[in-house]
């Protein structure tokens, strides 16, 4: 089984993953460092030398080639990874994935991602909390359509970590 963890930057994708994949005794894998990996090179370097079509091409390769594995993961994607294409078509008609949408709202999102803008390449630009809120309105807007094709949700606004893990667990199992 495939536990795929989706949400806009700054959901906490990464750190419920990580802690999710523990308590479930299932290994944890970040889409954004296998990528790097694979490519030899940071996110913010992919985009910045080889730009955004190839990072998405390579992001989507990378993501199958994990799928085929047959172990029991906790993957956490992009956030844009499942808007791209006709990802979450396929991935909903995949029998041995689990689609999880983090949901958190513009505030809870641009108050997280304000101190770390300079690790995240489409945001790298931004240095007022305003106006990264502003800029984010949109994405979000558009993205939502797909995260919301998810089949579960969980809010993780003000929630703790580990809360969110045991909402995840009573959820799915
Ligand atoms: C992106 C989100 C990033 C990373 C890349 C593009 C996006 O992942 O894949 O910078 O399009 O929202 P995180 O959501 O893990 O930061």
């Amino acid at each position: 089984m495939k536990i795929l963890l989706l949400g806009y930057m700054g959901s906490g994708k990464s750190v419920v993953a990580k802690q999710l994949s523990k308590a479930l005794q299932y290994s944890f894998v970040d889409l954004d460092t296998a990528i790097s990996k694979d490519q030899n090179l940071t996110i913010a370097q992919l985009f910045e030398t080889k730009g955004e079509i190839y990072f998405r091409s390579k992001e989507r390769l990378v993501l199958n080639s994990l799928l085929e594995g047959s172990d029991n993961s906790v993957i956490a994607l992009g956030g844009g990874t499942v808007c791209y294409g006709d990802l979450m078509q396929h991935l909903k008609q995949n029998q041995g994935v689990i689609t999880l949408y983090l949901d958190a709202t513009i505030d809870t999102l641009s108050e997280r991602l304000i101190s770390q803008v300079h690790t995240r390449p489409l945001i790298s630009h931004i240095t007022d909390k305003k106006v990264l809120t502003d800029f984010i309105r949109k994405p979000l807007f558009e993205r939502n359509f797909y995260y919301h094709q998810a089949q579960h949700k969980i809010s993780v606004d003000q929630k703790p970590v580990q809360q969110i893990v045991r909402e995840i667990v009573a959820l799915l199992f």
